[in-house]
């Protein structure tokens, strides 16, 4: 898989299994660099951590030659996922909180990687008021939980407090990697859950005879990436596609169509939805008599092509009996481009449009410089990658809601 994971073991006694994990990492071709934590220390050696993840193992924030080596700001950035196993309810009160005393929490604090703590601890301890809402403030602020599982503990009681084993994590890790953080035993923030979105997305094509249409450069990235983002919160995503060449997102519900007619059919079908989001670039015409025989090239006249107009579908479902609460239009121009879409706004009867300057490579690329227009507000976003620009979007949306 080419990722790298920083391991902070904490203190507890399931940290002997954290050991496993680093071997159960590099089987699946993830590398590790440990963080261990005073405790981490007294159940397992910096020797053997060491040893299985084939580097340096870092303890001590005051350490010159760590600093001088690979800082702590570093160090909290050059891994692609943040792991902390065993995460003692130390750990996550002061992650929480912002605590940044020694070296693992000075990381968790300085990291702008996504976070998996993995929880060990006596059940008291977990059930503990304390520790549920350091629990809540976590997963709200972004992180993701695996576990405690329910058994028999090192104590002697029985409940939730056992770690999850090496494989169920180094799984977890992967379908973080994979962006597919809707299937069970992984929790994360899931704002959205219980609502319902609709969005469609990439082009539609316009059959002018059964081999030949009309459609355009759309590549559907955009559309897809937001639907995997809302799905990671937790929403109910259906999607409905023109053709494109990537794959939906886990967790997604695909319905693939052709034309702006099938599309605008199977949105209709789609309701009720709480948000709908027109990502597609829906052909504004179709040929108007188009024939379902090829059109044969000998014949002496050149064909005349006549075009009717597409339904809109934004402005269908903006008027829509039951009108989803929120709807959300994009407009791609190439000048004027807030004028423009405020206008957009009005005439499609829409609540946001996401406007965007196509005069650069956002059809087909993997970037875009969106700027969100409400009836009262304009906020520009900075160029991001089209997956940061969903996940904005994405949380932007769940707060409408929170
Ligand atoms: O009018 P214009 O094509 O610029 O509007 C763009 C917005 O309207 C996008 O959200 C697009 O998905 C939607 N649209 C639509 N049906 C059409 C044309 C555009 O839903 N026939």
């Amino acid at each position: 898989m080419n990722k790298r994971v920083l391991l902070i073991i904490g203190g507890g006694i399931a940290a002997y299994k954290s050991l496993f994990l680093i071997r159960v990492l590099a089987r699946r071709g993830i590398t590790t660099r440990v963080i261990l934590t005073k405790g981490g220390s007294e159940f397992v050696t910096a020797l053997s951590a060491g040893g299985l993840s084939g580097d340096k193992v870092y303890t001590d924030l005051f350490d010159l030659t760590d600093e001088a080596d690979m800082g702590h700001i570093e160090l909290s950035r050059s891994a692609d996922l943040v792991v902390v196993a065993p995460a003692t309810a130390d750990l996550m009160a002061k992650a929480a909180h912002g605590i940044a005393n020694d070296l693992a929490t000075t990381t968790l604090s300085a990291t702008d990687k996504r976070t998996l703590y993995v929880p060990a601890m006596n059940v008291r301890m977990w059930e503990n008021p304390a520790t549920q809402r350091n629990v809540k403030t976590l997963t709200e602020d972004g992180a993701f939980f695996l576990g405690p599982d329910e058994g028999e503990m090192a104590c002697g009681e029985f409940g939730f407090g056992r770690m999850a084993e090496p494989e169920e994590i180094a799984d977890a890790v992967e379908k973080i990697f994979k962006g597919d953080t809707t299937l069970d035993g992984l929790r994360g923030p899931k704002p959205l859950k219980g609502k319902h979105v609709l969005i469609t997305a990439g082009p539609t094509r316009e059959p002018i005879d059964p081999v030949r249409y009309l459609s355009n450069h759309s590549s559907g990235k955009q559309g897809y990436a937001i639907a995997g983002a809302l799905a990671t919160m937790g929403a109910k995503v259906t999607l409905v596609s023109g053709p494109v060449a990537i794959d939906a997102p886990p967790g997604v519900d695909l319905v693939k169509v052709e034309t702006a007619r099938e599309m605008l059919s199977a949105c209709e079908q789609a309701l009720p939805a709480n948000v709908f989001i027109s990502v597609a670039a829906v052909a504004d015409w179709r040929p108007n008599n188009s024939s379902n025989k090829k059109i044969k090239k000998d014949q002496s006249d050149i064909p005349p092509l006549t075009l009717a107009e597409n339904p809109d579908i934004l402005k269908t479902l903006s008027g829509a009996r039951d009108r989803p609460d929120l709807v959300i239009g994009f407009a791609a121009e190439t000048n004027d481009v807030v004028k423009h879409a405020k206008a957009k706004l009005s005439k499609k009867g829409c609540d946001w449009i996401v406007a965007n300057d196509v005069s650069g490579d956002v059809m087909g690329g993997d970037h875009n410089a969106m700027i969100l227009v409400t009836s009262n507000d304009v906020e520009e976003w900075p160029r991001l990658t089209k997956q940061d620009a969903a996940r904005r979007l994405a949380i932007k949306i769940a707060e409408e809601f929170s």
